[in-house]
């Protein structure tokens, strides 16, 4: 049987929603990635990397890269992110994160929402800048319009459904 990590990036707790409905379906270890060392992974045939999207970038990513040898390990990233699911997204995602590996690493993007409570300060600083930085754009993107309606408040579109594409991986693709 193939030993599976997920290791994850959590602020507001979405990423680690995601994470927990995975291991109800399918048997993981978990990590976060500051616990996480380079000799945990070599345990692992099958590693997945979960964090949330930071202005297009998903957090952690670039730590997690440098843990794991992408050539030698078959590896999975899943984002979680406060923008409906779309093509449209989707490929920006790709390209400003796995343009280095894409062919190598399997992709997949879990819809979520916003958590202000949770938010330290410094995201909360970020959002606002984010916000208006959004505004003050003068063609705006469908992408760009529901994001900019979207961050004024918390909101919660995550749902267990969404990891079903990823969990038939997992059971039939490596016969899990
Ligand atoms: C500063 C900041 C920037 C964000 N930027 C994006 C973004 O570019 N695209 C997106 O879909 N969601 C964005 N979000 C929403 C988060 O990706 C979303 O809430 C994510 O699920 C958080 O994961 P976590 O709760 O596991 O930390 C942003 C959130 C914050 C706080």
């Amino acid at each position: 049987m193939k030993k599976i990590l997920i290791v994850y990036k959590s602020k507001t707790g979405f990423t680690k929603r995601y994470v927990d409905w995975i291991c109800e379906e399918v048997t993981c270890d978990t990590r976060t990635l500051n616990e996480t060392k380079s000799s945990d992974i070599d345990k692992y045939d099958i590693i997945i990397y979960g964090a949330g999207i930071r202005a297009g970038f998903i957090s952690g990513l670039k730590k997690f890269k440098k843990l794991v040898d992408i050539n030698n390990k078959k590896v999975i990233v899943f984002a979680t992110g406060a923008v409906a699911k779309s093509d449209d997204m989707i490929q920006p995602v790709i390209e400003n994160n796995l343009a280095d590996c894409k062919s190598r690493v399997g992709f997949f993007y879990f819809e979520s929402g916003i958590c202000y409570e949770k938010m330290g300060a410094f995201s909360r600083g970020m959002m606002r800048i984010f916000s208006k930085m959004l505004n003050a754009k003068k063609d705006k993107s469908e992408i760009d319009e529901e994001m900019s309606k979207a961050i004024m408040s918390s909101f919660d579109n995550s749902k267990k459904e969404n990891i079903e594409s990823l969990v038939t991986l997992l059971k039939e693709y490596y016969k899990f």
